[in-house]
């Protein structure tokens, strides 16, 4: 039987701390989904999700053992019908742990044969987040090196002053 996890996220835009976790889910499972939560706070989001599906995409291009989707309504429903019992969730530092805890207990409660897996970035990428990103990016910042490239052009194109 495949071994399918679900590594769901607003990846608003996805980063190179990401990146890395996908790898090292691609180490330990047979496919890895990529799940863009849509209905999560539009008003601060940056890209739409279709934006976020395609930049995807194009980072993990002629891999054929990732998926890049979005979904709606709760985590553990979309993750049974992707035909997984897993959810992986990258850890950073300790101020990650106590949203973690949360949802994976919320999960739980809601459907205990799913399991969330964490897995910790390299080091490199412990500070990264997206809400960093998109913020030192629209202050005119570089943010080369955090974000895939194909990422880092669209942030510059949308972040670009008119
Ligand atoms: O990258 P994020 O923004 O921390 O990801 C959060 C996400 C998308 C995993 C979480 O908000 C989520 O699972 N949303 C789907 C709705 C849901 O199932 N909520 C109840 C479980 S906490």
């Amino acid at each position: 039987m495949e071994r399918i996890a679900v590594y769901p996220g607003s990846f608003d835009p996805i980063t190179n701390g990401h990146v890395d976790i996908v790898r090292r889910g691609l180490q330990v499972f047979d496919r890895v989904v990529i799940a863009i939560a849509k209905n999560i706070d539009k008003t601060s989001s940056l890209f739409t999700p279709q934006e976020r599906v395609d930049m995807i995409g194009e980072v993990f291009r002629g891999e054929p053992r990732i998926k890049v989707d979005c979904f709606s309504g709760l985590l553990v429903e979309y993750v049974t019908k992707a035909g997984a019992r897993v959810i992986i969730r990258g850890l950073r530092a300790v101020a990650d742990f106590e949203y973690e805890f949360q949802m994976t207990m919320m999960n739980r409660h809601l459907k205990p044969s799913i399991e969330t897996i964490f897995m910790m970035t390299s080091e490199t990428h412990f500070y990264t987040s997206s809400r960093l990103v998109r913020e030192v990016a629209s202050l005119g910042g570089r943010v080369d090196g955090l974000v895939p490239d194909p990422v880092v052009e669209r942030l510059v194109e949308r972040l670009a002053p008119r």
